[in-house]
């Protein structure tokens, strides 16, 4: 498996704290099955407003220890972009990196709140030619009350990553419902750890696989946990899928409302 998501790297932000901790962590990741792993520090304004050279200096570092402590591990350096007014002009200059250089983008959001510029800075980084990936939107409380934002985002071109630990619950109930609720409807398009240590959001996939596999069969596991992100880190372009709305549209009518309510029970 592929995780295109984590803070492995350490001394960067609040993912691992030493080179020993990320040590740790890759060789769990390795048996769980986890080949490749893009390294996405935070890059927040404000709080952790980190360089492309020392990512790209630990990246050579973390290789380095790696293949010393004889861990099959790939490591790719990314960043997961806080999104902010400014980000395609630091995207173009290259301050900020995409995933593994390519022109796949991981961005974040506040939890609580919509930025109001975010359709437009969407439409500014497809025009760009950058193909946004948002992290996490099923812990975002707006995404959970208005779920047509993240139909709208992908609508747009966007590719939705939800976080391995939500699938487990870790996240509350409400979280882990939505998450399974997106991933039947064909709105998820990656799952990855977003690991920050070996705690709760820990450097593993395998279970969130096995959930994919009952869901929706081991076909779409290896769409998501293996074809997409190869695609990513190679920067090969990608041929969206058709998803099923999370509720229909003629909802007024008396049918339109039975649907809805079956949708919302069994959405496939
Ligand atoms: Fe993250």
């Amino acid at each position: 498996m592929i995780d295109i998501h984590s803070h492995m790297l350490p001394h960067f932000d609040d993912g691992a704290r030493s080179w020993e901790e990320s040590l740790t962590m890759a060789d769990k990741a390795v048996n769980d099955g986890i080949t490749a792993v893009v390294c996405t520090p935070h890059y927040t304004k404000g709080s952790y407003e980190n360089s492309r050279e020392a990512v790209e200096k630990a990246i050579i570092e973390f290789k380095k220890q790696l293949r010393q402590k004889g861990l099959l591990l790939q490591v790719f350096p990314g960043m997961e972009v806080h999104v902010y007014n400014g980000v395609v002009d630091d995207l173009k200059s290259r301050k900020l990196i995409t995933l593994n250089n390519t022109q796949y983008v991981l961005l974040e959001l506040s939890p609580h709140f919509l930025p109001p510029s975010l359709n437009d800075i969407i439409w500014e980084l497809t025009t760009e030619g950058y193909i946004p990936i948002m992290a996490h939107p099923e812990r975002y409380g707006f995404t959970l009350r208005q779920p047509a934002v993240l139909e709208s985002w992908v609508d747009k071109g966007v590719l939705i990553q939800i976080t391995a630990a939500s699938l487990k619950g870790v996240f509350g109930r409400e979280v882990k419902r939505f998450s399974l609720n997106l991933l039947k409807h064909r709105l998820v398009h990656l799952v990855a750890t977003d690991s920050h240590g070996l705690g709760h959001r820990n450097p593993r996939l395998s279970y969130a696989y096995q959930m994919v596999c009952e869901e929706l069969g081991e076909d779409w596991a290896k769409k998501i946990f293996w074809e997409v992100p190869a695609k990513i880190i190679q920067g090969e372009s990608l041929v969206p899928w058709e998803y099923v709305p999370l509720l229909q549209k003629n909802r007024k009518t008396r049918l339109g409302k039975l649907r809805a309510f079956l949708n919302r029970v069994n959405p496939l």
